[in-house]
């Protein structure tokens, strides 16, 4: 092993960063500065900073990015539509290349030769880490405990903590806790009965959404405005990025938006079951596919539904930081400039639908499409060509195989 000086953390004051902290201190013998990333996760941080001092740590370093992270990440990709395997909006894979530029600044600003994080070796997140610290700073190291220490299961870990007096919470039905990640655009909850995918989800997995069944009776009606493809306010108020998504996160949670159960490949090869509560981008994505819809122009729009699969499984896989992931971005901002209007939305019983949507720039054409009478010059024998000539190469097919 390489000499180490000084490691940067990424520490989340909970049972594996606390005992990752332990771990270093004993087998690395240097300094250790915790970064703790305030990303909306609805948890006291203090904590975390009482718990690091306890441990010894004399920088200590709690940021709060919220708005960094909803501004430069989640919208960014929200503009895209992006959805991993056309389900998962990607939640904790846009929130590990943010963990990561920090984790470099403060590695930089210390002088320190080291980042590590608490992700496992069998997980995307791991990644995500490790190829954003490689693409910001490929002189510093990554140490990742998961995958050098001896601790080989949950149980060794719980083991490993009683050992070292490090104190184990429990979760609601005072059971060891489900692997848990939130942030301001989800929660994912994985691990324990949830890896039998043929379990249904107990009720108590469930964060921050009620089920629909238990939502309100009586529809809410909502309107987002959008600027050059972000959202900017809600109901007419505008509110800071952060704020906004805040604001749709407790809409939605009331309405019982969002929530998922899902299966999914992960990028190292197995797949795995987590259940996804993503309120407010969930309301979202349906409110910008919405302004999308009169805004963009049909070519447009389908190119950038082409290309958001591969957009998104760059994200999933941990290339945020990569010349194909800003080459795409590029594409997908170009075709923005005009996505501005609002969107009226009804929340329901888990669902969150598009009623009604108005845009300054709306190429929609009543005129045009209309049933009825138009004064726009439409030559209805333009179709019949159209037809005609598309119908060509088909005629041609039926005929040969009539033969
Ligand atoms: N499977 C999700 C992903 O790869 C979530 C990973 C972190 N979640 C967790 N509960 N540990 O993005």
């Amino acid at each position: 092993m390489s000499k180490i000086e000084k490691i940067v953390l990424s520490y989340s004051g909970g049972l594996d960063t606390a005992i990752i902290l332990k771990w270093l201190q004993e087998t690395y013998g240097c300094a250790v500065v915790t970064f703790t990333a305030d990303l909306g996760q609805g948890e006291e941080l203090e904590p975390a900073r009482a718990k690091a001092e306890m441990s010894g740590i004399k920088d200590i370093r709690i940021v709060d990015l919220r708005e960094e992270f909803v501004r430069d990440f989640v919208f960014p990709m929200l503009r895209a539509n992006a959805l991993y395997e056309g389900q998962y909006l990607l939640g904790s894979s846009i929130a590990r290349p943010l963990i990561a530029k920090h984790l470099v600044g403060i590695a930089r600003e210390v002088g320190a030769d080291a980042v590590a994080h608490g992700a496992t070796g069998k997980g995307n997140d791991q990644l995500r880490f490790e190829l954003a610290v490689n693409a910001l700073d490929p002189s510093i190291k990554v140490i990742a405990p998961w995958r050098q220490w001896n601790i080989r299961s949950r149980m060794q870990l719980l083991e490993y903590a009683e050992k070292h007096r490090i104190p184990v919470p429990s979760d609601k039905c005072g059971e060891a806790p489900f692997s848990i990640d939130a942030n301001l655009l989800h929660t994912s909850t994985e691990g324990k009965i949830l890896e039998n995918p043929a379990e249904v989800a107990p009720n108590h997995v469930y964060q921050r959404t009620v089920d629909p069944v238990n939502a309100p009776d009586t529809p809410e009606i909502i309107t987002i405005g959008f600027e050059r493809g972000d959202p900017v306010s809600v109901n007419g108020k505008s509110m800071t990025p952060a704020a906004l998504l805040t604001e749709l996160n407790g809409l939605g949670g009331r309405h019982g938006i969002g929530r998922l159960d899902l299966v999914e490949n992960r990028f190292i090869g197995m797949k795995s079951r987590g259940i996804y509560e993503t309120p407010g981008g969930t309301i979202l994505l349906a409110a910008h596919r919405g302004i999308e819809s009169i805004t963009l122009d049909r070519a447009a729009a389908h190119l950038k539904d082409e290309i958001m699969p591969r957009y998104a499984e760059l994200i999933y896989n941990g290339f945020w930081f990569a010349p194909e992931r800003e080459m795409l971005q590029a594409l997908i901002d170009h075709s923005q400039a005009f996505v501005s209007g609002e969107v009226t939305l009804r929340l329901y019983k888990g669902s969150a639908s598009v009623i009604s949507r108005t845009s300054p720039c709306s190429l929609y054409s009543a005129d045009l499409v209309t049933f009825e009478e138009s004064a726009i010059a439409y030559d209805h024998h333009d179709a019949e060509g159209f037809i005609r000539l598309n119908g060509l190469r088909l005629r041609s097919w039926a005929a040969r195989n009539s033969r």
